[in-house]
């Protein structure tokens, strides 16, 4: 006991004299904690990343597809004649709204609705003047109703006809808006030019891309059934003249009997045949032998294929 006192203060002694000396008994204990801090960096480097990456709401990416629409004429209307709310077109313009806007808007206008959680930008609080991108006036929701909003989730509403989206346009400012901004003839003018309203259009048909790249997958599914088909009967023939002369002129099969299936100009005339396969003998899969092929050859060819293509 006494030895250890004796040597407790022979240290302080020391370290009065010589302050260095601390440092020298501490280093095992700095270096360990030094390791354990550098130990629990490293594990959470991942962390360390993240927490450094500034803080930020990506645009809710809309998956935009087609709606289905089936081509019709749309009726022109008279802007002049629809430009103040009248009950009809708010009572129009409601029921549109609850079933198209109120998801997102909510019933009262002021956004948040059901479908609205997570988006951004938000749904525009209708019954506030702030933040809005294409105004308030009839023009400027019209316009928002025909194009929709880039980059976000207000979509464009151009498959309900004009009349539809000036009813659901008087609708929000009747209802949502206090002193709604009101347009000039001039504004209306030229609303009705840019979007032809007194001319009355036609809506072309549509489909969703989704079904289209099923439609297109499916065409091309057939085509190469058929191509194959072709190409096997072609084998199976080999013993007669006509499927022995394409061998003979054919580099690559698929090629060759892809571009006839894919063309009708060769087959009502055999000028026309003569022509086809020869102006373009390689990007179509024939060879250069094409050109050694006298009448009575073509004539069987030609006989041939229109046989069985
Ligand atoms: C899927 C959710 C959703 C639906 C459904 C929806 N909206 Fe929107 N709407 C938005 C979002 C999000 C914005 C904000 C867009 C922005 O600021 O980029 C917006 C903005 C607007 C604006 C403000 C335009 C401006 O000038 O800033 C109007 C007006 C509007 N919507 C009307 C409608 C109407 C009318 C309907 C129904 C026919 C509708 N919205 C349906 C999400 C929706």
């Amino acid at each position: 006991m006494i030895d250890i006192k004796r040597k407790i203060e022979e240290a302080k002694a020391e370290i009065k004299q010589n302050p260095g000396a601390l440092f020298g008994i501490l280093y095992p204990y700095v270096l360990i904690v030094i390791v354990i801090i550098g130990l629990y960096y490293v594990a959470n480097i991942g962390n360390v990343a993240v927490n450094k990456a500034p803080a930020y709401v990506p645009d809710t990416p809309v998956q935009k597809d087609l709606q289905i629409v089936e081509s019709r004429i749309v009726p022109p209307v008279d802007i002049f004649d629809l430009k103040e709310p009248t009950d009809e077109l708010n009572q129009l313009g409601k029921e549109l709204y609850s079933a198209n806007c109120a998801s997102c808007h909510n019933e009262t206008g002021a956004g948040g609705g059901p479908a609205s959680m997570g988006l951004n930008p938000a749904p525009r609080n209708l019954t506030s003047a702030d933040g809005w991108k294409n105004g308030r006036s009839i023009s400027g929701i019209y316009t928002t109703l025909e194009e929709g909003i880039e980059g976000g989730a207000m979509i464009s509403y151009n498959f309900l006809t004009p009349k539809e989206r000036i009813s659901i346009t008087h609708y929000l400012r009747t209802e949502f808006m206090q002193d709604p901004p009101v347009d000039s003839d001039n504004e209306l003018a030229a609303l009705n030019q840019l979007y032809n309203l007194s001319a009355g259009t036609e809506i072309p048909a549509q489909i969703p891309l989704s079904s289209s790249k099923e439609i297109i997958l499916f065409e091309a599914a057939q085509i190469t059934q058929e191509i194959e088909k072709t190409i096997d009967l072609i084998d199976k023939n080999r013993t007669k003249q006509g499927s022995k002369l394409f061998i003979y002129i054919v580099d690559n099969r698929k090629l060759a009997v892809s571009a006839l299936l894919n063309s009708d100009i060769w087959r009502n005339d055999i000028s026309n045949f003569v022509n086809f396969i020869t102006i373009n003998v390689n990007q179509n899969g024939f060879n250069g032998r094409v050109f050694n092929l006298i009448d009575k050859e073509w004539t069987l060819l030609y006989n041939y294929l229109n046989d069985i293509i």
